[in-house]
């Protein structure tokens, strides 16, 4: 456990939540990618915001199955639990602790302000939604704080809660003395853009307009080749990159490169003078392997539940040990007093 030791590295810190039965390559490009990454050179804390998914209502069986599922989709991903903490949130009581003072400090108003609060809610109907969704924003600020993280790797739907956290980590210093660090988010541009397949002038996202909007990480690689051969693209045969005029084949070349690792650029010269087919031929390859090896990894995990519970109490000791005196600390500042 040497790696995993408190170091003087920075640290960064994100959650996901255990909402589908697979990730997608929204996800992964967007998010988790980056996650692995930091690694190298952060002290890394990832969790599965299993209390954030509540928020909707999820059956538990389905939740369960999601949250274990989520684990080793981390892990086949590349999260190495030898040196990063990965944990399931429910699992660190002083989330929900540290939670409920930044209830306390939070407006009613300012919650409500929060984008992504009155889209869901709109989309459940005011009465259905529920007060857990109204303050998700509150409990994501809790996750980050604890940690004291310099990185949180978010996608770009996540700026406003991450201003949000940076908010109550001022307001939280201003009232009762320097506390929090002012997390940044490390929001990846331009090639984390992942576009859905159907419908290119939006992102990939699980609420797409159609199932083959999105390739899944968990989906058949014979499966994941079809969708990618049967985006829409747009017309005109050239192949260019174009995001206005030409959504469809911009949103494939931008994948290509993203998966490569390369330039947009590049990925335009090497199909200059051929036809969308070309591209959608290549890429549906790229896509079929890259979902083959990470489906067999994941399946791997979840063959041994058992390890992958070990490795989520490690993380989830590991994720205690920083936040406990956080939280101590905070009860104290605030006026709490000392339990018995
Ligand atoms: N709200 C994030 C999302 O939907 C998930 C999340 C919960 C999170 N807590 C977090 C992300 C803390 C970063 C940090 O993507």
């Amino acid at each position: 456990m040497h790696s995993m030791s408190s170091s003087s590295r920075p640290r960064s810190l994100s959650g996901i939540q255990p909402t589908a039965e697979s990730f997608h390559l929204g996800n992964y490009f967007g998010a988790i990618r980056q996650w692995v990454r930091l690694q190298d050179d952060h002290d890394a804390f990832y969790f599965i915001a299993d209390l954030h998914a509540l928020t909707v209502q999820p059956e538990p069986a389905t939740l369960r199955t999601r949250i274990h599922r989520s684990a080793a989709q981390l892990l086949a991903a590349g999260v190495d639990p030898e040196r990063s903490a990965l944990f399931c949130q429910s699992h660190v009581p002083e989330h929900t602790q540290l939670a409920w003072v930044f209830n306390c400090l939070t407006g009613f108003g300012e919650a409500g302000r929060m984008t992504q609060f009155k889209d869901k809610s709109a989309k459940a109907g005011a009465d259905k939604a529920s007060v857990g969704l109204f303050t998700y924003p509150i409990l994501q600020a809790a996750d980050i704080l604890l940690y004291d993280p310099h990185h949180v790797p978010v996608g770009e739907d996540q700026r406003q809660h991450l201003e949000l956290s940076r908010n109550l980590a001022q307001r939280f210093n201003h009232h009762y003395g320097e506390t929090f660090r002012q997390p940044e988010a490390y929001i990846l541009e331009g090639t984390a853009k992942i576009v859905d397949l159907q419908e290119p002038t939006a992102k990939m996202s699980k609420s797409a307009s159609a199932p083959n909007g999105i390739v899944d990480l968990l989906d058949d690689p014979k499966r994941a080749a079809k969708k990618i051969r049967s985006a829409v693209t747009d017309s005109g045969d050239e192949i260019r990159y174009d995001p206005e005029t030409k959504p469809g084949i911009s949103g494939l070349l931008s994948l290509y490169a993203t998966i490569e690792q390369t330039s947009v650029d590049a990925v335009v010269a090497q199909f200059e003078g051929q036809q969308y087919g070309h591209l959608k031929v290549a890429l549906a390859d790229l896509v079929a392997d890259l979902v083959g090896s990470f489906g067999e990894r994941t399946r791997s995990y979840l063959d041994d539940p058992a390890e992958l519970d070990r490795i989520l109490a490690r993380g989830a000791a590991r994720a205690r040990e920083v936040a406990g005196p956080v939280v101590a600390d905070v009860y104290d500042k605030v006026g709490l007093v000392r339990g018995a």
